[in-house]
């Protein structure tokens, strides 16, 4: 199950795998009362690392991020695993691997927070990418190359990542069987016309999902 929970933030649910991506969580969705095993956190800008620290806490979960930004997790009491783009890690559910972003990265104390990537996920041999904050790039190819995933969660909101135009050639480079707009609509910089994304989108022949906050679909 993938529950949407606005913005960038996702909930994934299996039986083993209990993921949250990306938890900046708005409410009546937060705080955030199920179960979590693994967080994923694609950057350090607020609205991506969102209340990742405060779950990992109070659920034991543990952080998943870039090197530098996992150390400023663990100092903050959390508990964060470090890694690197383009290395796959092993959790009991799967495999992770962090991937390229066009886009920056600093904690919320302004220190570095290493640079702003993308993840990959197989979950029981279910692919999900979701690109985190980023422009368009080619290399994106790469992701379709290496990891052909199933689903492709997509910021579209313009202004500080990829907006419309530029999140269609990304679905066609990524050629995902579904896909996922996020990053619109949340505040007035990133208002986007989702709707000609679908369009878009189906024109290539993939399936289009556009999710409010708080539904879910089956996996
Ligand atoms: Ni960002
Ligand atoms: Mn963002």
């Amino acid at each position: 199950m993938i529950e949407y929970l606005g913005h960038s933030a996702f909930y994934i649910q299996t039986q083993k795998a209990k993921i949250l991506i990306d938890p900046f969580i708005l409410p009546p969705l937060t705080p955030f009362n199920q179960e979590v095993s693994d967080i994923f956190v694609t950057h350090g800008h607020g609205d991506h690392i969102g209340d990742a620290i405060n779950i990992s806490k109070t659920k034991g979960a543990q952080i998943t991020t870039m090197f530098e930004l996992a150390n400023y997790c663990n100092a903050q009491g959390a508990k964060a695993l470090g890694v690197n783009l383009g290395g796959k890690i092993n959790y009991p559910w799967g495999e992770a691997v962090f991937v390229h972003a066009e886009h920056s990265s600093s904690a919320p104390d302004g220190s570095y927070g290493g640079v702003a990537a993308g993840v990959v996920l197989n979950i029981d041999g279910f692919t999900i990418y979701h690109a985190g904050d980023t422009a368009v790039f080619s290399d994106m190819k790469l992701i379709k190359e290496l990891y052909k995933p199933d689903v492709a969660m997509l910021p579209v909101g313009g202004f500080y990542t990829m907006g419309v135009q530029e999140a269609l050639l990304a679905a066609e480079f990524i050629g995902a069987k579904m896909v996922i707009p996020m990053h619109y609509n949340t505040f007035d910089a990133i208002k986007a016309d989702v709707e000609a994304f679908k369009t878009g989108v189906v024109k290539l022949g993939s399936k289009c999902v556009i999710m409010s906050s708080g539904e879910k679909i089956e996996l």
